[in-house]
């Protein structure tokens, strides 16, 4: 990732200016500057390039509705030239035009030969600076995780990757690998990933002083899903290397938590894992044993990741942290409810998921409560086993998942559950097409305004 976001006092002025303002500034500007505005019919709205007399670049001008919006002066790192822009704006908007200019200059690049030059931008705050840098740089890493092609991002590279940033901020980095899982009765963990040539394992990251809450993330990585002996059709395979999002998003998660050094004791943990097919693949009607204890059918191997899942969420629980926050792209079901864009999330705890609610709208990263519906409960009840891994209609899809995780965590145990599309279908400001990480500032957010202020 370039870096287009820089603590400096040089560059062409970046005026960013709330339209009910724009009159205002007009005034205090040079004839030349009116000139050029009125000659072009710039009505108040929108980028304007402002040459000086001998034809360079003197200023631009970007005037939008409401700045206080992360995302409304977004995409100007896409129409600027390639220069060293300096912003000049409201303080009350630095920090939201810095994340937006750092989220919108994201080029997933690592197999183009051919890269252009980017625009970047200057800001005079350091502290700004390091703040937005932070959160795009925990976003970034979240993207290129999930951009990153399977065959260079499976379950070993992901170890890397997660051990690299564990070093980075200090934290210690441990994993179980292959048989390894089996010694330390992770059993699903293992059966989903026992057929592929990469090894199944589990990644755990632990930061922070002990003195301080606990706070465990736990993330779905499933590095490809091919559905396993179920297999996916065609179109339902092609995105499958962002099955590992929630993984991403808990690593873009902690990196927010590490790098604003909040007083947490964080743990990560990660079953990280290819559903893939081949001779010892596991099978639908296989009964698996879990960390738990509670038998499961496998009515669809296709339902991989609520197995991964429940063996990490037991072993969340098991060192009784303050609160559990899962991320993982768990089912299609949950998009056909609220579409690509808005992640679903599930709580036995209500107090904070109001707050998230509310968290979600103030920081423009929006999520949407749906229900642990106990009723549905019986709809994963099986013949054979003490549970199915999934009901045999799909109606209800996100809540009966759910409900199969919950049959993991410990009830007195906080714990928040989202199920995450991890990828923007289309080009939205600050959001290119690709793998996205969605919730993990409004997460953020509450753990600040929760341990940290
Ligand atoms: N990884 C998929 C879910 C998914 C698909 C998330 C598309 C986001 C976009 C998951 O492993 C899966 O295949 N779930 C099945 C469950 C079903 C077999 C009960 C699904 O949602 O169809
Ligand atoms: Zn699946
Ligand atoms: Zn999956």
């Amino acid at each position: 990732m370039h870096q287009t976001l820089v603590h400096a006092t040089v560059g062409i002025p970046l005026f960013l200016i709330e339209k009910s303002q724009f009159n205002h500034w007009l005034d205090e500007q040079t004839e030349q500057v009116k000139n050029w505005l009125k000659n072009t019919d710039y009505d108040g709205n929108g980028l304007s390039l402002i040459p000086s007399p001998n034809g360079d670049l003197a200023c631009a001008l970007f005037c939008g509705d409401d700045l206080n919006s992360l995302f409304t002066s977004a995409d100007l790192a896409n129409k600027l030239p390639a220069r060293q822009f300096l912003l000049r704006c409201d303080d009350s908007f630095a920090l939201n035009a810095c994340i937006a200019w750092g989220l919108s200059s994201y080029q997933f690049d690592k197999y183009k030969q051919d890269t252009s030059p980017r625009a970047s931008l200057a800001a005079d705050d350091n502290h700004v600076v390091q703040q937005a840098n932070h959160i795009v740089q925990a976003t970034c890493l979240v993207r290129d995780m999930i951009n990153t092609p399977a065959a260079d991002m499976m379950p070993e590279h992901m170890a890397k990757t997660v051990e690299y940033i564990a070093h980075k901020f200090g934290g210690v980095f441990t994993q179980l690998v292959g048989d390894e899982l089996l010694e330390h009765n992770y059993p699903t963990i293992h059966a989903v990933g026992r057929a592929s040539v990469h090894a199944p394992r589990l990644l755990d990251l632990t930061w922070g002083d002990k003195k301080h809450p606990k706070i465990t993330l736990v993330g779905k990585g499933v590095c490809f899903d091919s559905g396993g002996l179920d297999l996916k059709p065609t179109n339902a395979m092609r995105l499958m290397k962002k099955d590992m999002g929630g993984a991403a998003h808990v690593m873009g998660l902690a990196y927010l938590i590490m790098s604003n050094n909040l007083p947490i004791q964080l743990r990560v943990i990660i079953p990280s894992v290819e559903n893939a097919v081949s001779a010892n693949a596991f099978r639908p009607g296989d009964v698996l044993n879990t960390r738990h204890g509670i038998s499961v059918e496998v009515d669809n191997t296709d339902a991989e990741g609520r197995l991964v899942l429940c063996d990490a969420l037991s072993e969340a629980c098991n060192d009784k942290p303050d609160a559990i926050f899962d991320f993982a792209t768990l089912t299609g079901a949950c998009r056909v409810a609220l579409g690509t864009e808005l992640p679903g999330f599930f709580s036995n705890e209500q107090e904070i998921a109001t707050q998230l609610l509310s968290l979600g709208e103030k920081h423009d990263d929006p999520v949407w409560q749906l229900p642990l519906h106990k009723p549905y409960r019986n709809l994963l009840n099986s013949d054979v086993a003490d549970i199915s891994n999934c009901a045999s209609s799909g109606f209800g899809g996100a809540i009966t998942a759910a409900l199969y995780l919950q049959e993991f965590v410990d009830n007195n145990t906080p714990w928040l559950h989202f199920d995450v599309m991890a990828w923007n279908n289309r080009k939205l400001p600050g959001r290119p097409v690709g793998g996205e990480a969605f919730g993990i500032r409004t997460v953020y957010e509450y753990l600040k305004q929760k341990y940290a202020l």
